[in-house]
C-alpha cells in the first residue's frame, strides 16, 4: 500500500503543498497547474535518446496548445504538429516558422489549404487522394508548389483505446499503405506538388512499443520502395503515441521508444520526426480542484464531489480513463472507498469509481494527476461553467497563463 510518505513524494514531483495553497488561493479551483521542469526534462530525455541521427520532434499541440506552453517547448528547439488553422496561428504566434509546423487533419477545409499553401508550411500531411488533388489544384492555381507528405495507415493495432486509435484499415485515417506508391507517383506527375515525406500515427496512449515499432519499419520498407522507384523524399515522420503510466506505475520508456524508431530506419538518410503530445505534457500537469460535498447515506455509495467536472477534465467521461487523484494535505484516518464525481447533471461526470482514498472533507484540496495532455484542451463551457485558469511553474516561481473565463467573456459572442 501506498504509504502517507510515499504520496508526499509522488505530490512533491510536481509541486510542494504549500505552492499548491497558495495557487489555489490565488488562482482559485478548478485550475490547470503545470510545471515546465517536467516539461523540460521529457523533452530532452526524447530528443537526447536521437544522439547524432537527423531529427526533429514536432510538438503535438493538439495536447495542450497554451501560448506559454507551446513558446517553451519552441524555446527547447521543437516544431510543431497542427491539426487545424487555429493551432498553426497558435504556433505562428509562438514564434515558429512555417517550415517548423507540420499541418495534420483527417477534413481539411479547402481555405484552410489555400492558406497552409500560401504559408509554405514544412508538410502538409495529406490523408486522402481526393485531398491531394484538391491541394495539387490549390498550389497550381497560385503558381507555387505544395510540400506533401502523404499519411499511410498501415493496418497495425495500436492496443489501445478503441476511441484513440488510429492505425487500423476500418479506422478513418490516412491511406492504406498499399495504395502509397501509386499516390507518390501521382505526386512526383504532378508539378504543383513535391513530395517530402511519409506520415504515420496509429494511435495514442500506446503503452506497447511493438506496434509503434512495427509502424515505423513499415514506413521504413515503404521509403525504400519508393528509392528503388527513383522516388526522392526527405523525412519519415513516425507521428505520436507513446503512452504515460496514468497509474504512476512505469510506463513505456520515451527513449527506447526513439532508439526502435531509429534502428527501424537504419541508415536510410532522411530526416526522423516524431509528434509526441501526451509523454512530454501529460505528467506536467495536474488539475486542482477543491471538495464541495461528501455525501454518504448508510444505504447508499460514498461520493466525494469536485468543484471540477467533465467540463474540465473529461478523459474519465469520454474514455473511462483512469487518473490518479490525491489529497493536497493528506488527513490522518483510515482510507475509504468512494465515487470521486463531479457537479455536472450527468452520471459520467465520474472521475473515479470505488476508489480508495484517505478521508476526505469539505474544502479540502484535491489533484488529478497527469492533466497536462488533453484536459485542459477539450474543456467545456456546458452549463456556462467557466474555463478554468491555467498556472505555469517555474522552478519556485509560478504565474496564471490564461486567467479564468469569465460569463462576459462568455456572452461576449452573442446577440439576444
Ligand atoms: N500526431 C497525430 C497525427 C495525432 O493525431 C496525435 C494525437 C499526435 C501526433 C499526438 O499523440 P500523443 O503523442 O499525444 O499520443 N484526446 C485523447 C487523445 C487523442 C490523440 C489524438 N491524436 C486522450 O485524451 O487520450
Amino acid at each position: 500500500m501506498t504509504t502517507s510518505r510515499d504520496r508526499q513524494a509522488s505530490g512533491a514531483a510536481l509541486a510542494e503543498a504549500s505552492v499548491i495553497d497558495a495557487i489555489a488561493a490565488e488562482a482559485g479551483t478548478p485550475a490547470y497547474v503545470y510545471n515546465a521542469g517536467v516539461l523540460r526534462s521529457a523533452y530532452r530525455r526524447l530528443d537526447a535518446a536521437f544522439g547524432a541521427v537527423p531529427h526533429a520532434i514536432h510538438y503535438a499541440m493538439k495536447a495542450n496548445s497554451a501560448l506559454a506552453i507551446v513558446r517553451l517547448v519552441r524555446s527547447l528547439g521543437s516544431g510543431a504538429d497542427a491539426n487545424s488553422m487555429g493551432e498553426v496561428d497558435v504556433a505562428l504566434r509562438c514564434g515558429l516558422h512555417p517550415d517548423e509546423i507540420v499541418f495534420t487533419g483527417v477534413g481539411k477545409r479547402g481555405d484552410e489549404l489555400e492558406r497552409a499553401v500560401a504559408l509554405g508550411l514544412l508538410a502538409i500531411n495529406v490523408e486522402s487522394p481526393g485531398e491531394l488533388d484538391r491541394l495539387a489544384r490549390i498550389a497550381a492555381d497560385r503558381g507555387t508548389v505544395a510540400r506533401v507528405a502523404l499519411r499511410v495507415n498501415p493496418d497495425i493495432d495500436a492496443q489501445s483505446h478503441p476511441h484513440i486509435s488510429t492505425g487500423l484499415k476500418s479506422n478513418k485515417f490516412g491511406v492504406p499503405i498499399d495504395a502509397a506508391p501509386a499516390l507518390f507517383r501521382e505526386i512526383a506527375a504532378r508539378p504543383s506538388l513535391r513530395a517530402v515525406g511519409i506520415h504515420v500515427h496509429i494511435g495514442s496512449q500506446i503503452t506497447s512499443l511493438d506496434p509503434l515499432q512495427r509502424a515505423a519499419e513499415a514506413v521504413v520498407a515503404l521509403a525504400r520502395d519508393l528509392r528503388g522507384d527513383g522516388l526522392a523524399i526527405e523525412h519519415l515522420d513516425f507521428g505520436g503515441g507513446v503512452g504515460i503510466a496514468y497509474d504512476g506505475g512505469t510506463g513505456p520508456d520515451a527513449a527506447e521508444y526513439v532508439r526502435r524508431i531509429v534502428e527501424a530506419a537504419g541508415h536510410c538518410g532522411l530526416k526522423l520526426v516524431i509528434e509526441p503530445g501526451r509523454v512530454l505534457v501529460g505528467p506536467a500537469g495536474v488539475l486542482l480542484t477543491r471538495v464541495v460535498d461528501v455525501k454518504h447515506l448508510p444505504s447508499a455509495k460514498r461520493f466525494v464531489v469536485l468543484d471540477a467536472g467533465m467540463t474540465e477534465l473529461m478523459r474519465p467521461a469520454l474514455y473511462g480513463a483512469f487518473h490518479r487523484i490525491e489529497p493536497v494535505h493528506e488527513r490522518a484516518g483510515a482510507p475509504l472507498a468512494c465515487d470521486v464525481v463531479g457537479p455536472i447533471c450527468e452520471s459520467t461526470d465520474t472521475f473515479a469509481r470505488d476508489r480508495v482514498l484517505p478521508p476526505l472533507e469539505v474544502g479540502d484540496l484535491v489533484v488529478i494527476r497527469d492533466c497536462g495532455a488533453y484536459s485542459a484542451v477539450m474543456g467545456s463551457n456546458y452549463l456556462r461553467r467557466p474555463l478554468p485558469p491555467e498556472v505555469l511553474m517555474d522552478g519556485s516561481e509560478w504565474r496564471v497563463i490564461r486567467r479564468r473565463q469569465t460569463l462576459d467573456d462568455m456572452l461576449a459572442l452573442e446577440s439576444d
